[in-house]
């Protein structure tokens, strides 16, 4: 059996990077896993022990103990994309041994893509980098921080229609600068990453873009 294909998008909040990893799943029908679910998934697991997300004991607890089957409840899955778990899965993302804990899960999962697939896309900070840094693609996708603070906020507003633009916009700079400066793995586009800016781009052309740039790796 040959190894599976492995696609690995980056980048940070709201970029776009989830809806591209999501439609070149389903392009190639590769296996698909959303990395940043299991980082708000420990968060809220750590909230519903009783703990505190800054108490990296607590933290690690629930990371050792988290199961990704979890993933499949859908109101748990729901409580995941709230802008509170979001905030609080890059406080504990930022502890070496919450990320070591959930590794060999990403890595299982990309080295044998469930449901037999023959090949997995991750998205999520350090995939390129620090999960599956042999992908056969790598795509690190950005955006102006207003453009994405206005699409996260247009996607927040559903639930909770009190939330101001500019709240998500701290978030999302709060985020940024967390997840780019801690020394555990550390959000950066690989050397060897494609970079694509979606700022001006429709969900169509990004991609295009994007699967430009995979086919061009996985046909060579
Ligand atoms: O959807 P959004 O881009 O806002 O966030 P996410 O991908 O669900 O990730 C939530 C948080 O988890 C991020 O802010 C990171 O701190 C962390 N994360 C990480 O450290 N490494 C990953 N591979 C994925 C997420």
């Amino acid at each position: 059996m040959t190894d599976p294909a492995i696609i690995a998008v980056d980048g940070p909040a709201a970029s776009g990077k989830g809806t591209l990893a999501r439609k070149l799943a389903a392009h190639f029908n590769f296996a698909y896993l959303d990395t940043g679910a299991l980082y708000r998934a420990v968060a809220l697991s750590v909230i519903d022990m009783g703990g505190q997300v800054e108490t990296e004991a607590d933290a690690v607890a629930a990371a050792r103990r988290f199961d990704m089957s979890r993933l499949a409840d859908t109101d748990f899955a729901a409580a995941l994309r709230t802008a509170e778990t979001g905030r609080a899965a890059s406080v504990v993302a930022a502890m070496p041994d919450v990320r070591a804990a959930i590794i060999s899960a990403q890595r299982q999962f990309a080295e044998t893509p469930p449901g037999g697939k023959a090949g997995a896309v991750l998205d999520g900070r350090d995939i390129g980098t620090n999960i599956c840094p042999d992908a056969a693609a790598k795509l690190f996708i950005t955006a102006r921080a207003d453009i994405r603070a206005e699409r996260r906020w247009r996607e927040l507003q559903a639930d909770d229609a009190t939330l101001s633009f500019e709240t998500v916009l701290n978030d999302i700079e709060v985020r940024d600068a967390r997840d780019a400066g801690r020394a555990a793995a550390p959000m950066r586009q690989a050397e060897d990453a494609h970079l694509l800016d979606t700022s001006d781009l429709s969900i169509e052309e990004a991609f295009a873009a994007a699967l430009a740039l995979v086919e061009g790796k996985l046909n060579r």
